[in-house]
């Protein structure tokens, strides 16, 4: 449900593991998978293609489908319109992992449609559309969904996934891994306001040290929340901040696997900011300002940050490492 970059990445290689897929979708994407079929590739070498004639393709959850298991993929913003489509379709219990970012879009689906059973999960790596129907895969690391072996649908999924050589962990309490995932992810609104790809933001040592920054206000929350963070980088991370704000020719040699990123991947959050869509920022930055009024604190820069994606509209014209920082009041 939402086949953009998660979703047909996901679900494409979800197929190739023999499972049935039904991709639903916005006539845009649906008409590049309709003309090219669905090609998947990674930065391993993985090169795979689905003719157009084997994908199953909607522009609305298809009435009388009785899914074995539902991948959420829209973006936040788009979760509770989309929660209540499949709610007016799908048979009451079917379970729903919601492959989304920031932490609380399976919460707020389950709000908005309580018969289905909904799973919070988590996508570590980097999803781009490269051309209408290819999506290109640009990090790695394991999925990861709320539940046990218990759940068979979930634990079906994981079963298939592993033959195309895919990990989906099973954890009973999310919350850590999408804390730590959204650690990660407070590099997405850096990396829409300096309008540069990913990897050449990242050696920026004055982008790096705001990063480091948005991500140590929210580790000094979530230790007064005494909420636990999982590791999903190979430093835990507080050992990333050091390694952030080192000089770049250093960063440069520490950080080698970091920079394994396609020279031209850019986060999302940059397209959505350039295509003038709404942006996820109240689900990273807003889920740490939320942390902080939980504990009567303040998360300053966070505010500050979503502030500037907001106005960003209004100025359409990228920070440079010196003016984010002062923006931030970081200088
Ligand atoms: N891309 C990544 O690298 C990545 C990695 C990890 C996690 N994530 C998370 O995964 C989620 C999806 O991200 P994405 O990059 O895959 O977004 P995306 O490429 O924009 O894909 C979502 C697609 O769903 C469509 N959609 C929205 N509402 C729909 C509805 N009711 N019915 C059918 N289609 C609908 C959207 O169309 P419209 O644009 O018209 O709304 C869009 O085409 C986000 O929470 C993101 O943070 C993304």
């Amino acid at each position: 449900m939402g086949a953009g970059s998660v979703g047909c990445f996901v679900g494409g290689l979800t197929q190739l593991a023999g499972v049935p897929v039904h991709f639903v979708g916005r006539p845009r994407v649906l008409t590049g998978l309709r003309k090219n079929g669905l090609r998947l590739t990674d930065q391993d070498g993985l090169d795979r293609r689905i003719p157009a004639l084997e994908l199953r393709l909607h522009e609305q959850p298809p009435a009388g489908l009785k899914p074995d298991l539902v991948l959420l993929c829209v973006k936040s913003g788009a979760t509770a319109e989309a929660a209540t489509a499949l709610g007016l379709t799908l048979p009451v219990g079917t379970p729903v992992v919601s492959l989304q970012n920031g932490l609380g879009n399976a919460a707020l689906a389950r709000a908005t449609v309580q018969q289905l059973h909904w799973h919070a999960g988590m996508v570590p790596y980097n999803v781009a559309e490269l051309a209408p129907g290819h999506y290109h895969r640009g990090t790695g690391g394991a999925l990861a969904a709320e539940g046990s072996a218990e759940d068979t649908a979930l634990a079906a999924w994981q079963t298939a996934l592993a033959r195309v050589g895919m990990t989906l962990q099973l954890h009973a309490n999310l919350a850590p891994v999408q804390w730590g995932k959204l650690l990660l992810n407070l590099n997405n609104p850096v990396n829409a306001l300096s309008g540069r790809p990913l990897r050449d933001e990242l050696l920026q040592r004055g982008y790096r040290r705001v990063l480091a920054a948005l991500q140590e206000e929210a580790l000094n929350l979530l230790d007064a929340a005494q909420r636990p963070v999982a590791q999903l980088t190979p430093l835990p991370p507080r050992r990333l901040l050091t390694l952030l704000r080192l000089p770049t020719p250093l960063f440069r040699l520490a950080a080698a696997r970091m920079l394994r990123i396609d020279a031209k991947a850019r986060s999302s959050m940059a397209d959505d900011l350039a295509a003038g869509r709404t942006t996820e920022i109240d689900a990273l930055c807003g889920e740490v300002v939320r942390l902080a009024k939980e504990l009567h604190r303040t998360a300053p820069l966070s505010t500050r940050m979503q502030s500037l994606v907001e106005a960003w509209p209004k100025r359409r014209r990228p920070y440079s490492p010196a003016e984010l920082l002062q923006a931030l009041g970081l200088s």
